[in-house]
């Protein structure tokens, strides 16, 4: 008698401890997925199901209920969900009493029930989540080994549907926090901007000016620093505008030679110059009814501008070495990392042509001014690495998340997604299953422990510096090869030789 009490007083414990282990989890999906499978495999069952409803939710938006099933068929998730309205599951409910039938065909309270007779149900073991306010149901099927739920199993069960009540409450309270003070939700619901990840008022602020320049036909200008997504939003602009179906043509405006960029633009007649041996169609022409992009518009020549604006102003152009006009009918967003006003004071980009994409302007904001997205962000790309990469199964361990959240990005989004990344595959390489602060911080003069006396930031400041200084340095500033090398945007390695006040020694 008292060798069966300690063993159950064991099961309690090691069945506990379970939980405690999921409980780390931030989403209540992967948490009900895992602890499902706990129970499942406990109770030895066939079929599992667990659903949990939110009841504290606002009323005015009642959410779906979470529900995960194991080792079921769709027909037999149907099935199950039919039995909450008239059959076992709704028994459970109204009695808030753990059911367990060993052959339900043979109960007096189900034999009459249709789902029970379809489905020549035999043991079934039913246990409501939450006694006296019943937030959901755990629904155990079959026995893998035939016969029915042991009385063990009741127990398990019960205790099962007592102590996951506190985690899953935890994350559903959590989940409605995210929900509520989401300022960026009243606009995603009118845009496809689910990649497009963040919740700062920074965010929802640009969210709101894409609704209302998307439907309308007007030139957007898109400046921030480089990493900011300026790009992104670029296309979420041109996916939330009638011209979606057609075309997004992109142009760098930085990486040809004026007079390639011009024909790279307009096109150009045959015999238009050493590379035109025939007709060259232009983005212009590509982009036709769509959205063009011009990337860097401040490297743009004035030669180019100029026709630029001729096109933005009459929806008309002259391919290169033509005389004949060709109607456009397209919508430019331009986008820049340098102050265009200042190109203007010094006579490098035309006023006009400013004011013609100025239409509504539009500004990124900086890492630095939105770091409460940080965590969601590094989480974005720690699982997009693991996706894309395919690694193990990695998540940000809280430390790494903290360490990424109090750093400095000068390279902003981009920076970050580069620095997770790289920190995924040197954690997978590890073997383990967090990604760690030294994995995103690999910093060898912190571990030599020169740098002990400063602030985290300031070492991986101090390291970012260094590095590039040095890599600069080997590569005789050939800021191209310096970019290929770390596997950053050239634009960026501008910005962080700015950033940094790096110089070339003469
Ligand atoms: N809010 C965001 N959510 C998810 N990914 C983002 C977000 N912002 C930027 N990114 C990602 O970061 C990277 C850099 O973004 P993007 O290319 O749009 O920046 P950019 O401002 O155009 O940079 P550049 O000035 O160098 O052209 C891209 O991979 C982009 O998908
Ligand atoms: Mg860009």
């Amino acid at each position: 008698m008292e060798a069966e009490r300690l063993e159950d007083v064991q099961r309690e414990r090691a069945l506990y401890r379970k939980l405690l282990d999921l409980g780390h989890r931030t989403e209540i999906e992967p948490f009900l997925d895992e602890a499902l499978a706990l129970v499942v495999e406990m109770a030895g069952a066939q079929r599992g199901y667990l659903e949990i409803r939110d009841d504290r939710g606002p009323t005015s938006s009642p959410t779906k209920p979470f529900s995960i099933a194991r080792g079921c068929s769709d027909v037999e998730v149907a099935e199950i969900r039919a039995a909450f309205s008239s059959g076992v599951i709704a028994e459970a409910l109204a009695t808030g009493k753990t059911i367990l039938a060993a052959s339900a065909l043979d109960d007096p309270r189900f034999k009459d029930r249709g789902s029970v007779r379809r489905n020549r149900i035999e043991a079934v073991l039913c246990a409501p989540i939450g006694a006296s306010r019943p937030l959901g149901v755990l629904y155990l099927q079959g026995k893998a080994e035939r016969g029915p739920f042991s009385e063990k199993n009741r127990v398990d069960a019960e205790r099962f549907a007592r102590d996951v009540l506190p985690f899953v409450d935890r994350l559903l309270f959590e989940r409605r926090l995210r929900h509520d003070s989401d300022p960026t939700r009243p606009f995603r619901k009118l845009l496809r901007a689910e990649g497009l990840i963040g919740r700062s008022e920074a965010v929802a602020k640009v969210l709101r000016l894409v609704t209302l320049v998307a439907p309308l036909d007007i030139s957007v200008l898109i400046t921030g620093a480089s990493g900011t997504g300026k790009t992104q939003i670029a296309r979420l602009i041109h996916d939330s505008s009638p011209r979606a179906q057609h075309p997004f043509i992109e142009l760098n405006c930085s990486t040809l030679p004026a007079n390639l960029l011009e024909s790279e633009l307009f096109g150009a007649a045959q015999g238009a110059h050493s590379t035109a041996t025939r007709k060259v169609d232009g983005k212009v022409a590509a982009a036709e009814g769509g959205t063009l992009f011009l990337d860097e518009v401040a490297e743009l020549a004035l030669g180019a501008q100029a026709k630029l604006l001729q096109l933005l102003q009459s929806m008309e152009y002259f391919p290169l070495g033509s005389s004949k006009a060709v109607q456009a009918n397209v919508r430019v967003i331009a986008a820049t990392n340098t102050d265009l006003r200042a190109a203007m004071a010094r006579g490098e980009f035309r006023e006009d042509l400013f004011y013609r994409l100025e239409v509504l302007p539009m500004r990124m904001p900086a890492l630095a001014e939105r770091t409460s997205d940080v965590i969601e962000l590094a989480s974005f790309f720690c699982a997009r690495a693991v996706e894309t990469l395919k690694l193990p199964e990695l998540e940000m361990s809280p430390g790494a998340l903290l360490a990424a959240e109090t750093a400095p990005w000068p390279g902003n989004v981009r920076q970050l997604g580069h620095a997770v990344q790289a920190a995924a595959i040197f954690a997978a390489g590890e073997g383990v299953s967090q990604v760690e602060q030294r994995h995103l911080f690999r910093d060898p003069e912190a571990a030599r422990g020169a740098l002990v006396r400063l602030t985290f930031q300031e070492a991986t400041w101090n390291f970012q510096k260094e590095y590039l200084g040095k890599t600069l340095g080997e590569l005789s500033w050939n800021v191209s090869e310096a970019a290929r090398v770390p596997d950053l945007a050239r634009s960026h390695v501008y910005n962080l030789i700015k950033a940094f006040g790096l110089e070339r020694k003469r």
